[in-house]
């Protein structure tokens, strides 16, 4: 039975920062964040945006009326969730108008949540083909004003839908997997910024890719030359680079180039987003279909995933046959064209702004959020969601 990538959704705030004013502003010389680290922009959330709404804003644009009838399954993958208790998926499911014999569930292993997502996705319809399952990649990424840091924080969700006959993707069951205890990066759960260790998490990131890689190497007998491309988890773009340059010597030099030709397009998009954490996986993805002229059908796309803390997996898809008509490219050039700046000032500003942990009232401006589906306030400790389509 052939599981995958039948639709992807996609959503940012639309507000980001500059990188080279943010350089300017913490007397960093500009070419470190655009070339070093590789950064363009970095989308800043407004008060009015969390986990929930960023991932049921993504959702909205893909979902028609049979999605919401079959859709039996909604996975929140976050690591900036917004309770302890229930799962962001039950928000969503509600504001997205999905049938109620659904489970819905949040799931967490850093950035690689929305990945774990997909793979239950796949067991549960390979157990119910009828199935469609909702898998959100969401987060608001955090470090703190001044940071190290800071420059690759970012805000935005991926929202796919996996299911049987899949119009984009068909994920291939040859998987390789890694768990191991290292303390990179983490966020207690008192903490509204993330502690890393940044070099540490950097080497990481390539030891994990290396040991997933060798290991899916020696299961499948695979080369280079099978992948017409190789996607990242980006945290910023330049640690997929690091990674990629460490095994290009074991592929021919025109394996070398379409690899980092293609390498190039899948940065596009999270270049001007920043690390969206669970889901810069599948935003990476989405630069590289909905920007490459020359994928076709049956191409293989390799995939690494990778959670600090730590997961890693190494897997793959194929494309499918009119796999570009399934994207909503048109939508996504919208949603970049109409973003605005902030200045660094404004940036500090919003990241400043917090919603009331004392059980008080307060009523968010949401109109001045473009976004379909916001948070319009809290009252008795309760976040208050609105679909603005529904009043
Ligand atoms: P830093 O100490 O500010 O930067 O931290 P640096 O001094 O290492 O410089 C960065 C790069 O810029 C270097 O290049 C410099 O040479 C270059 P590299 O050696 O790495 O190739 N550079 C310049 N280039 C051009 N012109 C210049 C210039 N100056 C310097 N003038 C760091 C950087 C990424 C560590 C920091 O931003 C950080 O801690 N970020 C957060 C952690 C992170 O993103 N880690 C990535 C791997 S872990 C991961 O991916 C998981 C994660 O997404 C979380 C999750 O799973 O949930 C983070």
């Amino acid at each position: 039975m052939e599981i995958g990538i039948d639709k992807i959704g996609f959503y940012t705030p639309n507000t980001y920062v500059d990188m080279v004013k943010l350089a300017e502003a913490r007397n960093v010389d500009p070419a470190k964040y655009t070339i070093g680290i590789g950064q363009e922009k970095m989308a800043v959330a407004p008060v009015t945006q969390d986990a929930v709404t960023l991932a049921a804003n993504a959702a909205l644009q893909i979902l028609d009326e049979e999605d919401l009838e079959k859709i039996d399954l909604v996975i929140f993958g976050t690591e900036s969730g917004i309770d302890n208790s229930k799962a962001g998926a039950v928000y969503v499911h509600d504001l997205l108008g999905i049938q109620p014999h659904a489970r819905a569930i949040e799931v967490k292993q850093a950035c690689y949540g929305a990945t774990a997502g997909i793979q239950m996705a796949k067991g549960h319809i390979a157990l119910n083909p009828e199935s469609r399952v909702l898998v959100l990649g969401t987060d608001i990424s955090r470090y703190g004003i001044g940071t190290a840091g800071e420059v690759t924080q970012g805000a935005g969700a991926v929202a796919m839908v996996i299911s049987t006959k899949p119009r984009i993707l068909v994920l291939e069951n040859e998987s390789a997997y890694l768990t191991s205890e290292v303390m990179d990066f983490w966020r207690p759960i008192y903490s509204e910024t993330a502690f890393v260790d940044g070099k540490y998490s950097n080497e990481q990131y390539i030891a994990f890719f290396l040991n997933v890689w060798e290991q899916y190497k020696a299961k499948y007998g695979a080369t280079l030359a099978d992948f017409e491309a190789i996607c990242f988890h980006l945290p910023y773009t330049k640690m997929g680079m690091k990674a990629l340059r460490e095994i290009l010597d074991q592929g021919s030099q025109a394996d070398r180039e379409r690899l980092v030709a293609h390498y190039q397009t899948s940065t596009s998009y999270n270049k001007i987003v920043g690390n969206i954490y669970t889901g810069s996986l599948y935003l990476s993805l989405l630069s590289l279909l909905e920007l490459s002229d020359d994928l076709k059908a049956g191409d293989k796309i390799g995939l690494f995933s990778y959670g600090s803390g730590a997961v890693g997996e190494f897997f793959a898809g194929r494309l499918q046959e009119g796999f570009r008509e399934a994207l909503a490219i048109a939508e996504h050039k919208a949603l970049f064209a109409d973003r605005k700046e902030l200045t660094v000032e404004e940036y500090e500003a919003v990241f400043s702004q917090t919603l009331p942990t004392d059980g008080s009232t307060v009523t968010l401006d949401i109109a001045a959020d473009p976004a379909v589906i916001c948070v319009a306030g809290m009252e008795d400790n309760k976040r208050l969601y609105i679909n603005k389509t529904n009043e």
